[in-house]
């Protein structure tokens, strides 16, 4: 069978090698890709982008089922495009991808639905912003309502950074429509988890729990990133703290998408803070895996993912039961100089050893040129290391990244530490 995935990232690196281990796998395309998805000789990337175009390219190769990565095709309704032309695609529609898409319609639905989250308004005026801000007082978060890479939240500690996101949104129009309008929201503390789920439309299976790290530098100081890290599983989500997010979250969301008429399929991220007390809400919704932690969890998951996603294509998650590796996964980025304002492109790899049952490097902004690897992109790659707890996966993981050389490499040498009792 052959198999598409949309992406270049660590993310889809993850997946396609993962879909690639299976014995009912002919050829795993990616595309773009990146380097190391060039590199695998089990994968072979398209340099197509367009979803009509991967339409085509599905029906003349074959390809029995595809998978999208990244949040903007979704957002863009390359499911819908799909699905129109009779071909199996596993994500949300665009009109479900707005829980991503849109941070009012996100904040609208969880209201509407009690699905517990950040207290909120949104604003298109900027004076009508700003009043607010004054009346609810710092700390207190400003996002942009469309999709940002990554980029379109603060977390105002002070009055005066708050009133400067406001105006560097709505007045100077950084993120152009994304930011036309803004929510504004209570500052929640606590301890931030990953919950994922895949949904058929309409059953439920659960992923591997897992915590991001979001902030460029060791103790969670730096500017806030794509992600430097994560690891799989997370301990915060002790078994019943999972049940709670279930009936509390994840349920009521497939449900009130239902009840809204949209029926929800895909991968879905809820994004918790969990309180001292230890009660869950939902920072966000993302309608994908999330990057860095598929790293991780792909690493971790022992089932065929081939028949996990065709049974998910098929309406049929109910009969799927995962089986996931005991030990602890951390995998740890390596981000390029300069990340993540600006970050530089072409230095040279190496020392990247091959993989092994303990420690497996995938690839993000990375690509061969003319034989040679080099960099292309912000996060350059995830090295994740599997070890019977946290320490020592984590000495798995730094053991390679420190083998691993380009010239201003950035990580954290932290990821894992909640964990580390
Ligand atoms: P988001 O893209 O909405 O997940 O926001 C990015 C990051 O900002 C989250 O991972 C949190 O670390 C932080 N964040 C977002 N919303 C809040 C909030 N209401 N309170 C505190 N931190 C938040
Ligand atoms: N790691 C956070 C995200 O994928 O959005």
């Amino acid at each position: 069978m052959k198999i598409l995935v949309v992406g270049s990232g660590g993310r889809e690196h993850a997946l396609s090698w993962k879909l690639a281990q299976s014995e009912r796998i002919q050829t795993v395309f990616v595309a773009p890709g990146n380097g190391g998805t060039a590199l695998d000789a089990r994968l072979v990337n398209v340099e197509i982008t367009d979803p009509a175009a991967l339409a085509d390219f599905v029906v003349a190769e074959n390809v029995a089922l595809t998978l999208v990565g990244p949040e903007a095709p979704l957002a863009a309704g390359i499911v819908n495009l799909f699905r129109a032309r009779g071909l199996k695609i596993f994500g949300p529609t665009r009109e479900a991808a707005q829980l991503e898409s849109s941070k009012d319609f996100a904040k609208a639905f969880m209201q509407r639905h009690g699905i517990p989250t950040a207290k909120y308004q949104s604003f298109s005026d900027a004076a009508q912003a700003h009043a607010y801000v004054d009346a609810n007082g710092a700390p207190i978060v400003i996002k942009a309502d469309g999709l940002a890479a990554g980029k379109g939240v603060v977390v105002a500690m002070t009055l005066e950074e708050a009133h400067a996101a406001v105006d560097h949104m709505l007045s100077d129009n950084a993120f152009g429509d994304a930011g036309a309008r803004i929510v504004i929201e209570e500052f929640l503390a606590g301890e931030e988890a990953s919950f994922i789920v895949m949904c058929d439309g309409k059953n439920v299976l659960p992923l591997a729990t897992s915590q991001d790290h979001k902030r460029l530098k060791d103790h969670d100081e730096g500017p806030n990133t794509g992600g430097m890290g994560a690891y799989s599983p997370a301990p915060i989500v002790t078994p019943s703290m999972h049940a709670r997010v279930m009936r509390e979250i994840i349920n009521p969301t497939i449900q009130g998408m239902a009840k809204d008429g949209i029926v929800f399929t895909g991968f879905l991220y809820a994004g918790l803070m969990i309180d001292s007390e230890g009660n869950p809400r939902t920072l966000e919704f993302n309608c994908r895996m999330g990057d860095p932690e598929t790293q991780p969890i792909m690493a971790r998951l022992k089932s065929d993912f081939v028949t996990v996603l065709e049974h998910a294509c098929n309406g049929a998650l109910d009969t799927v039961e995962l089986e996931w590796d005991r030990r602890t996964a951390v995998g740890v980025v390596m981000a390029a100089a300069g990340y993540p304002d600006s970050p530089r492109k072409g230095d040279v790899i190496d020392g990247i050893p091959a993989e092994t049952p303990e420690c497996v490097t995938f690839h993000a902004g990375t690509q061969l040129v003319a034989g040679s690897l080099q960099t292309n992109g912000g996060r350059v790659l995830c090295v994740v290391g599997l070890g019977d707890s946290v320490k020592m996966a984590q000495k798995q993981a730094y053991e390679t990244v420190e083998k691993v050389h380009f010239n201003g490499a950035q990580y954290r040498r932290d990821i894992g530490w909640r964990g580390v009792k």
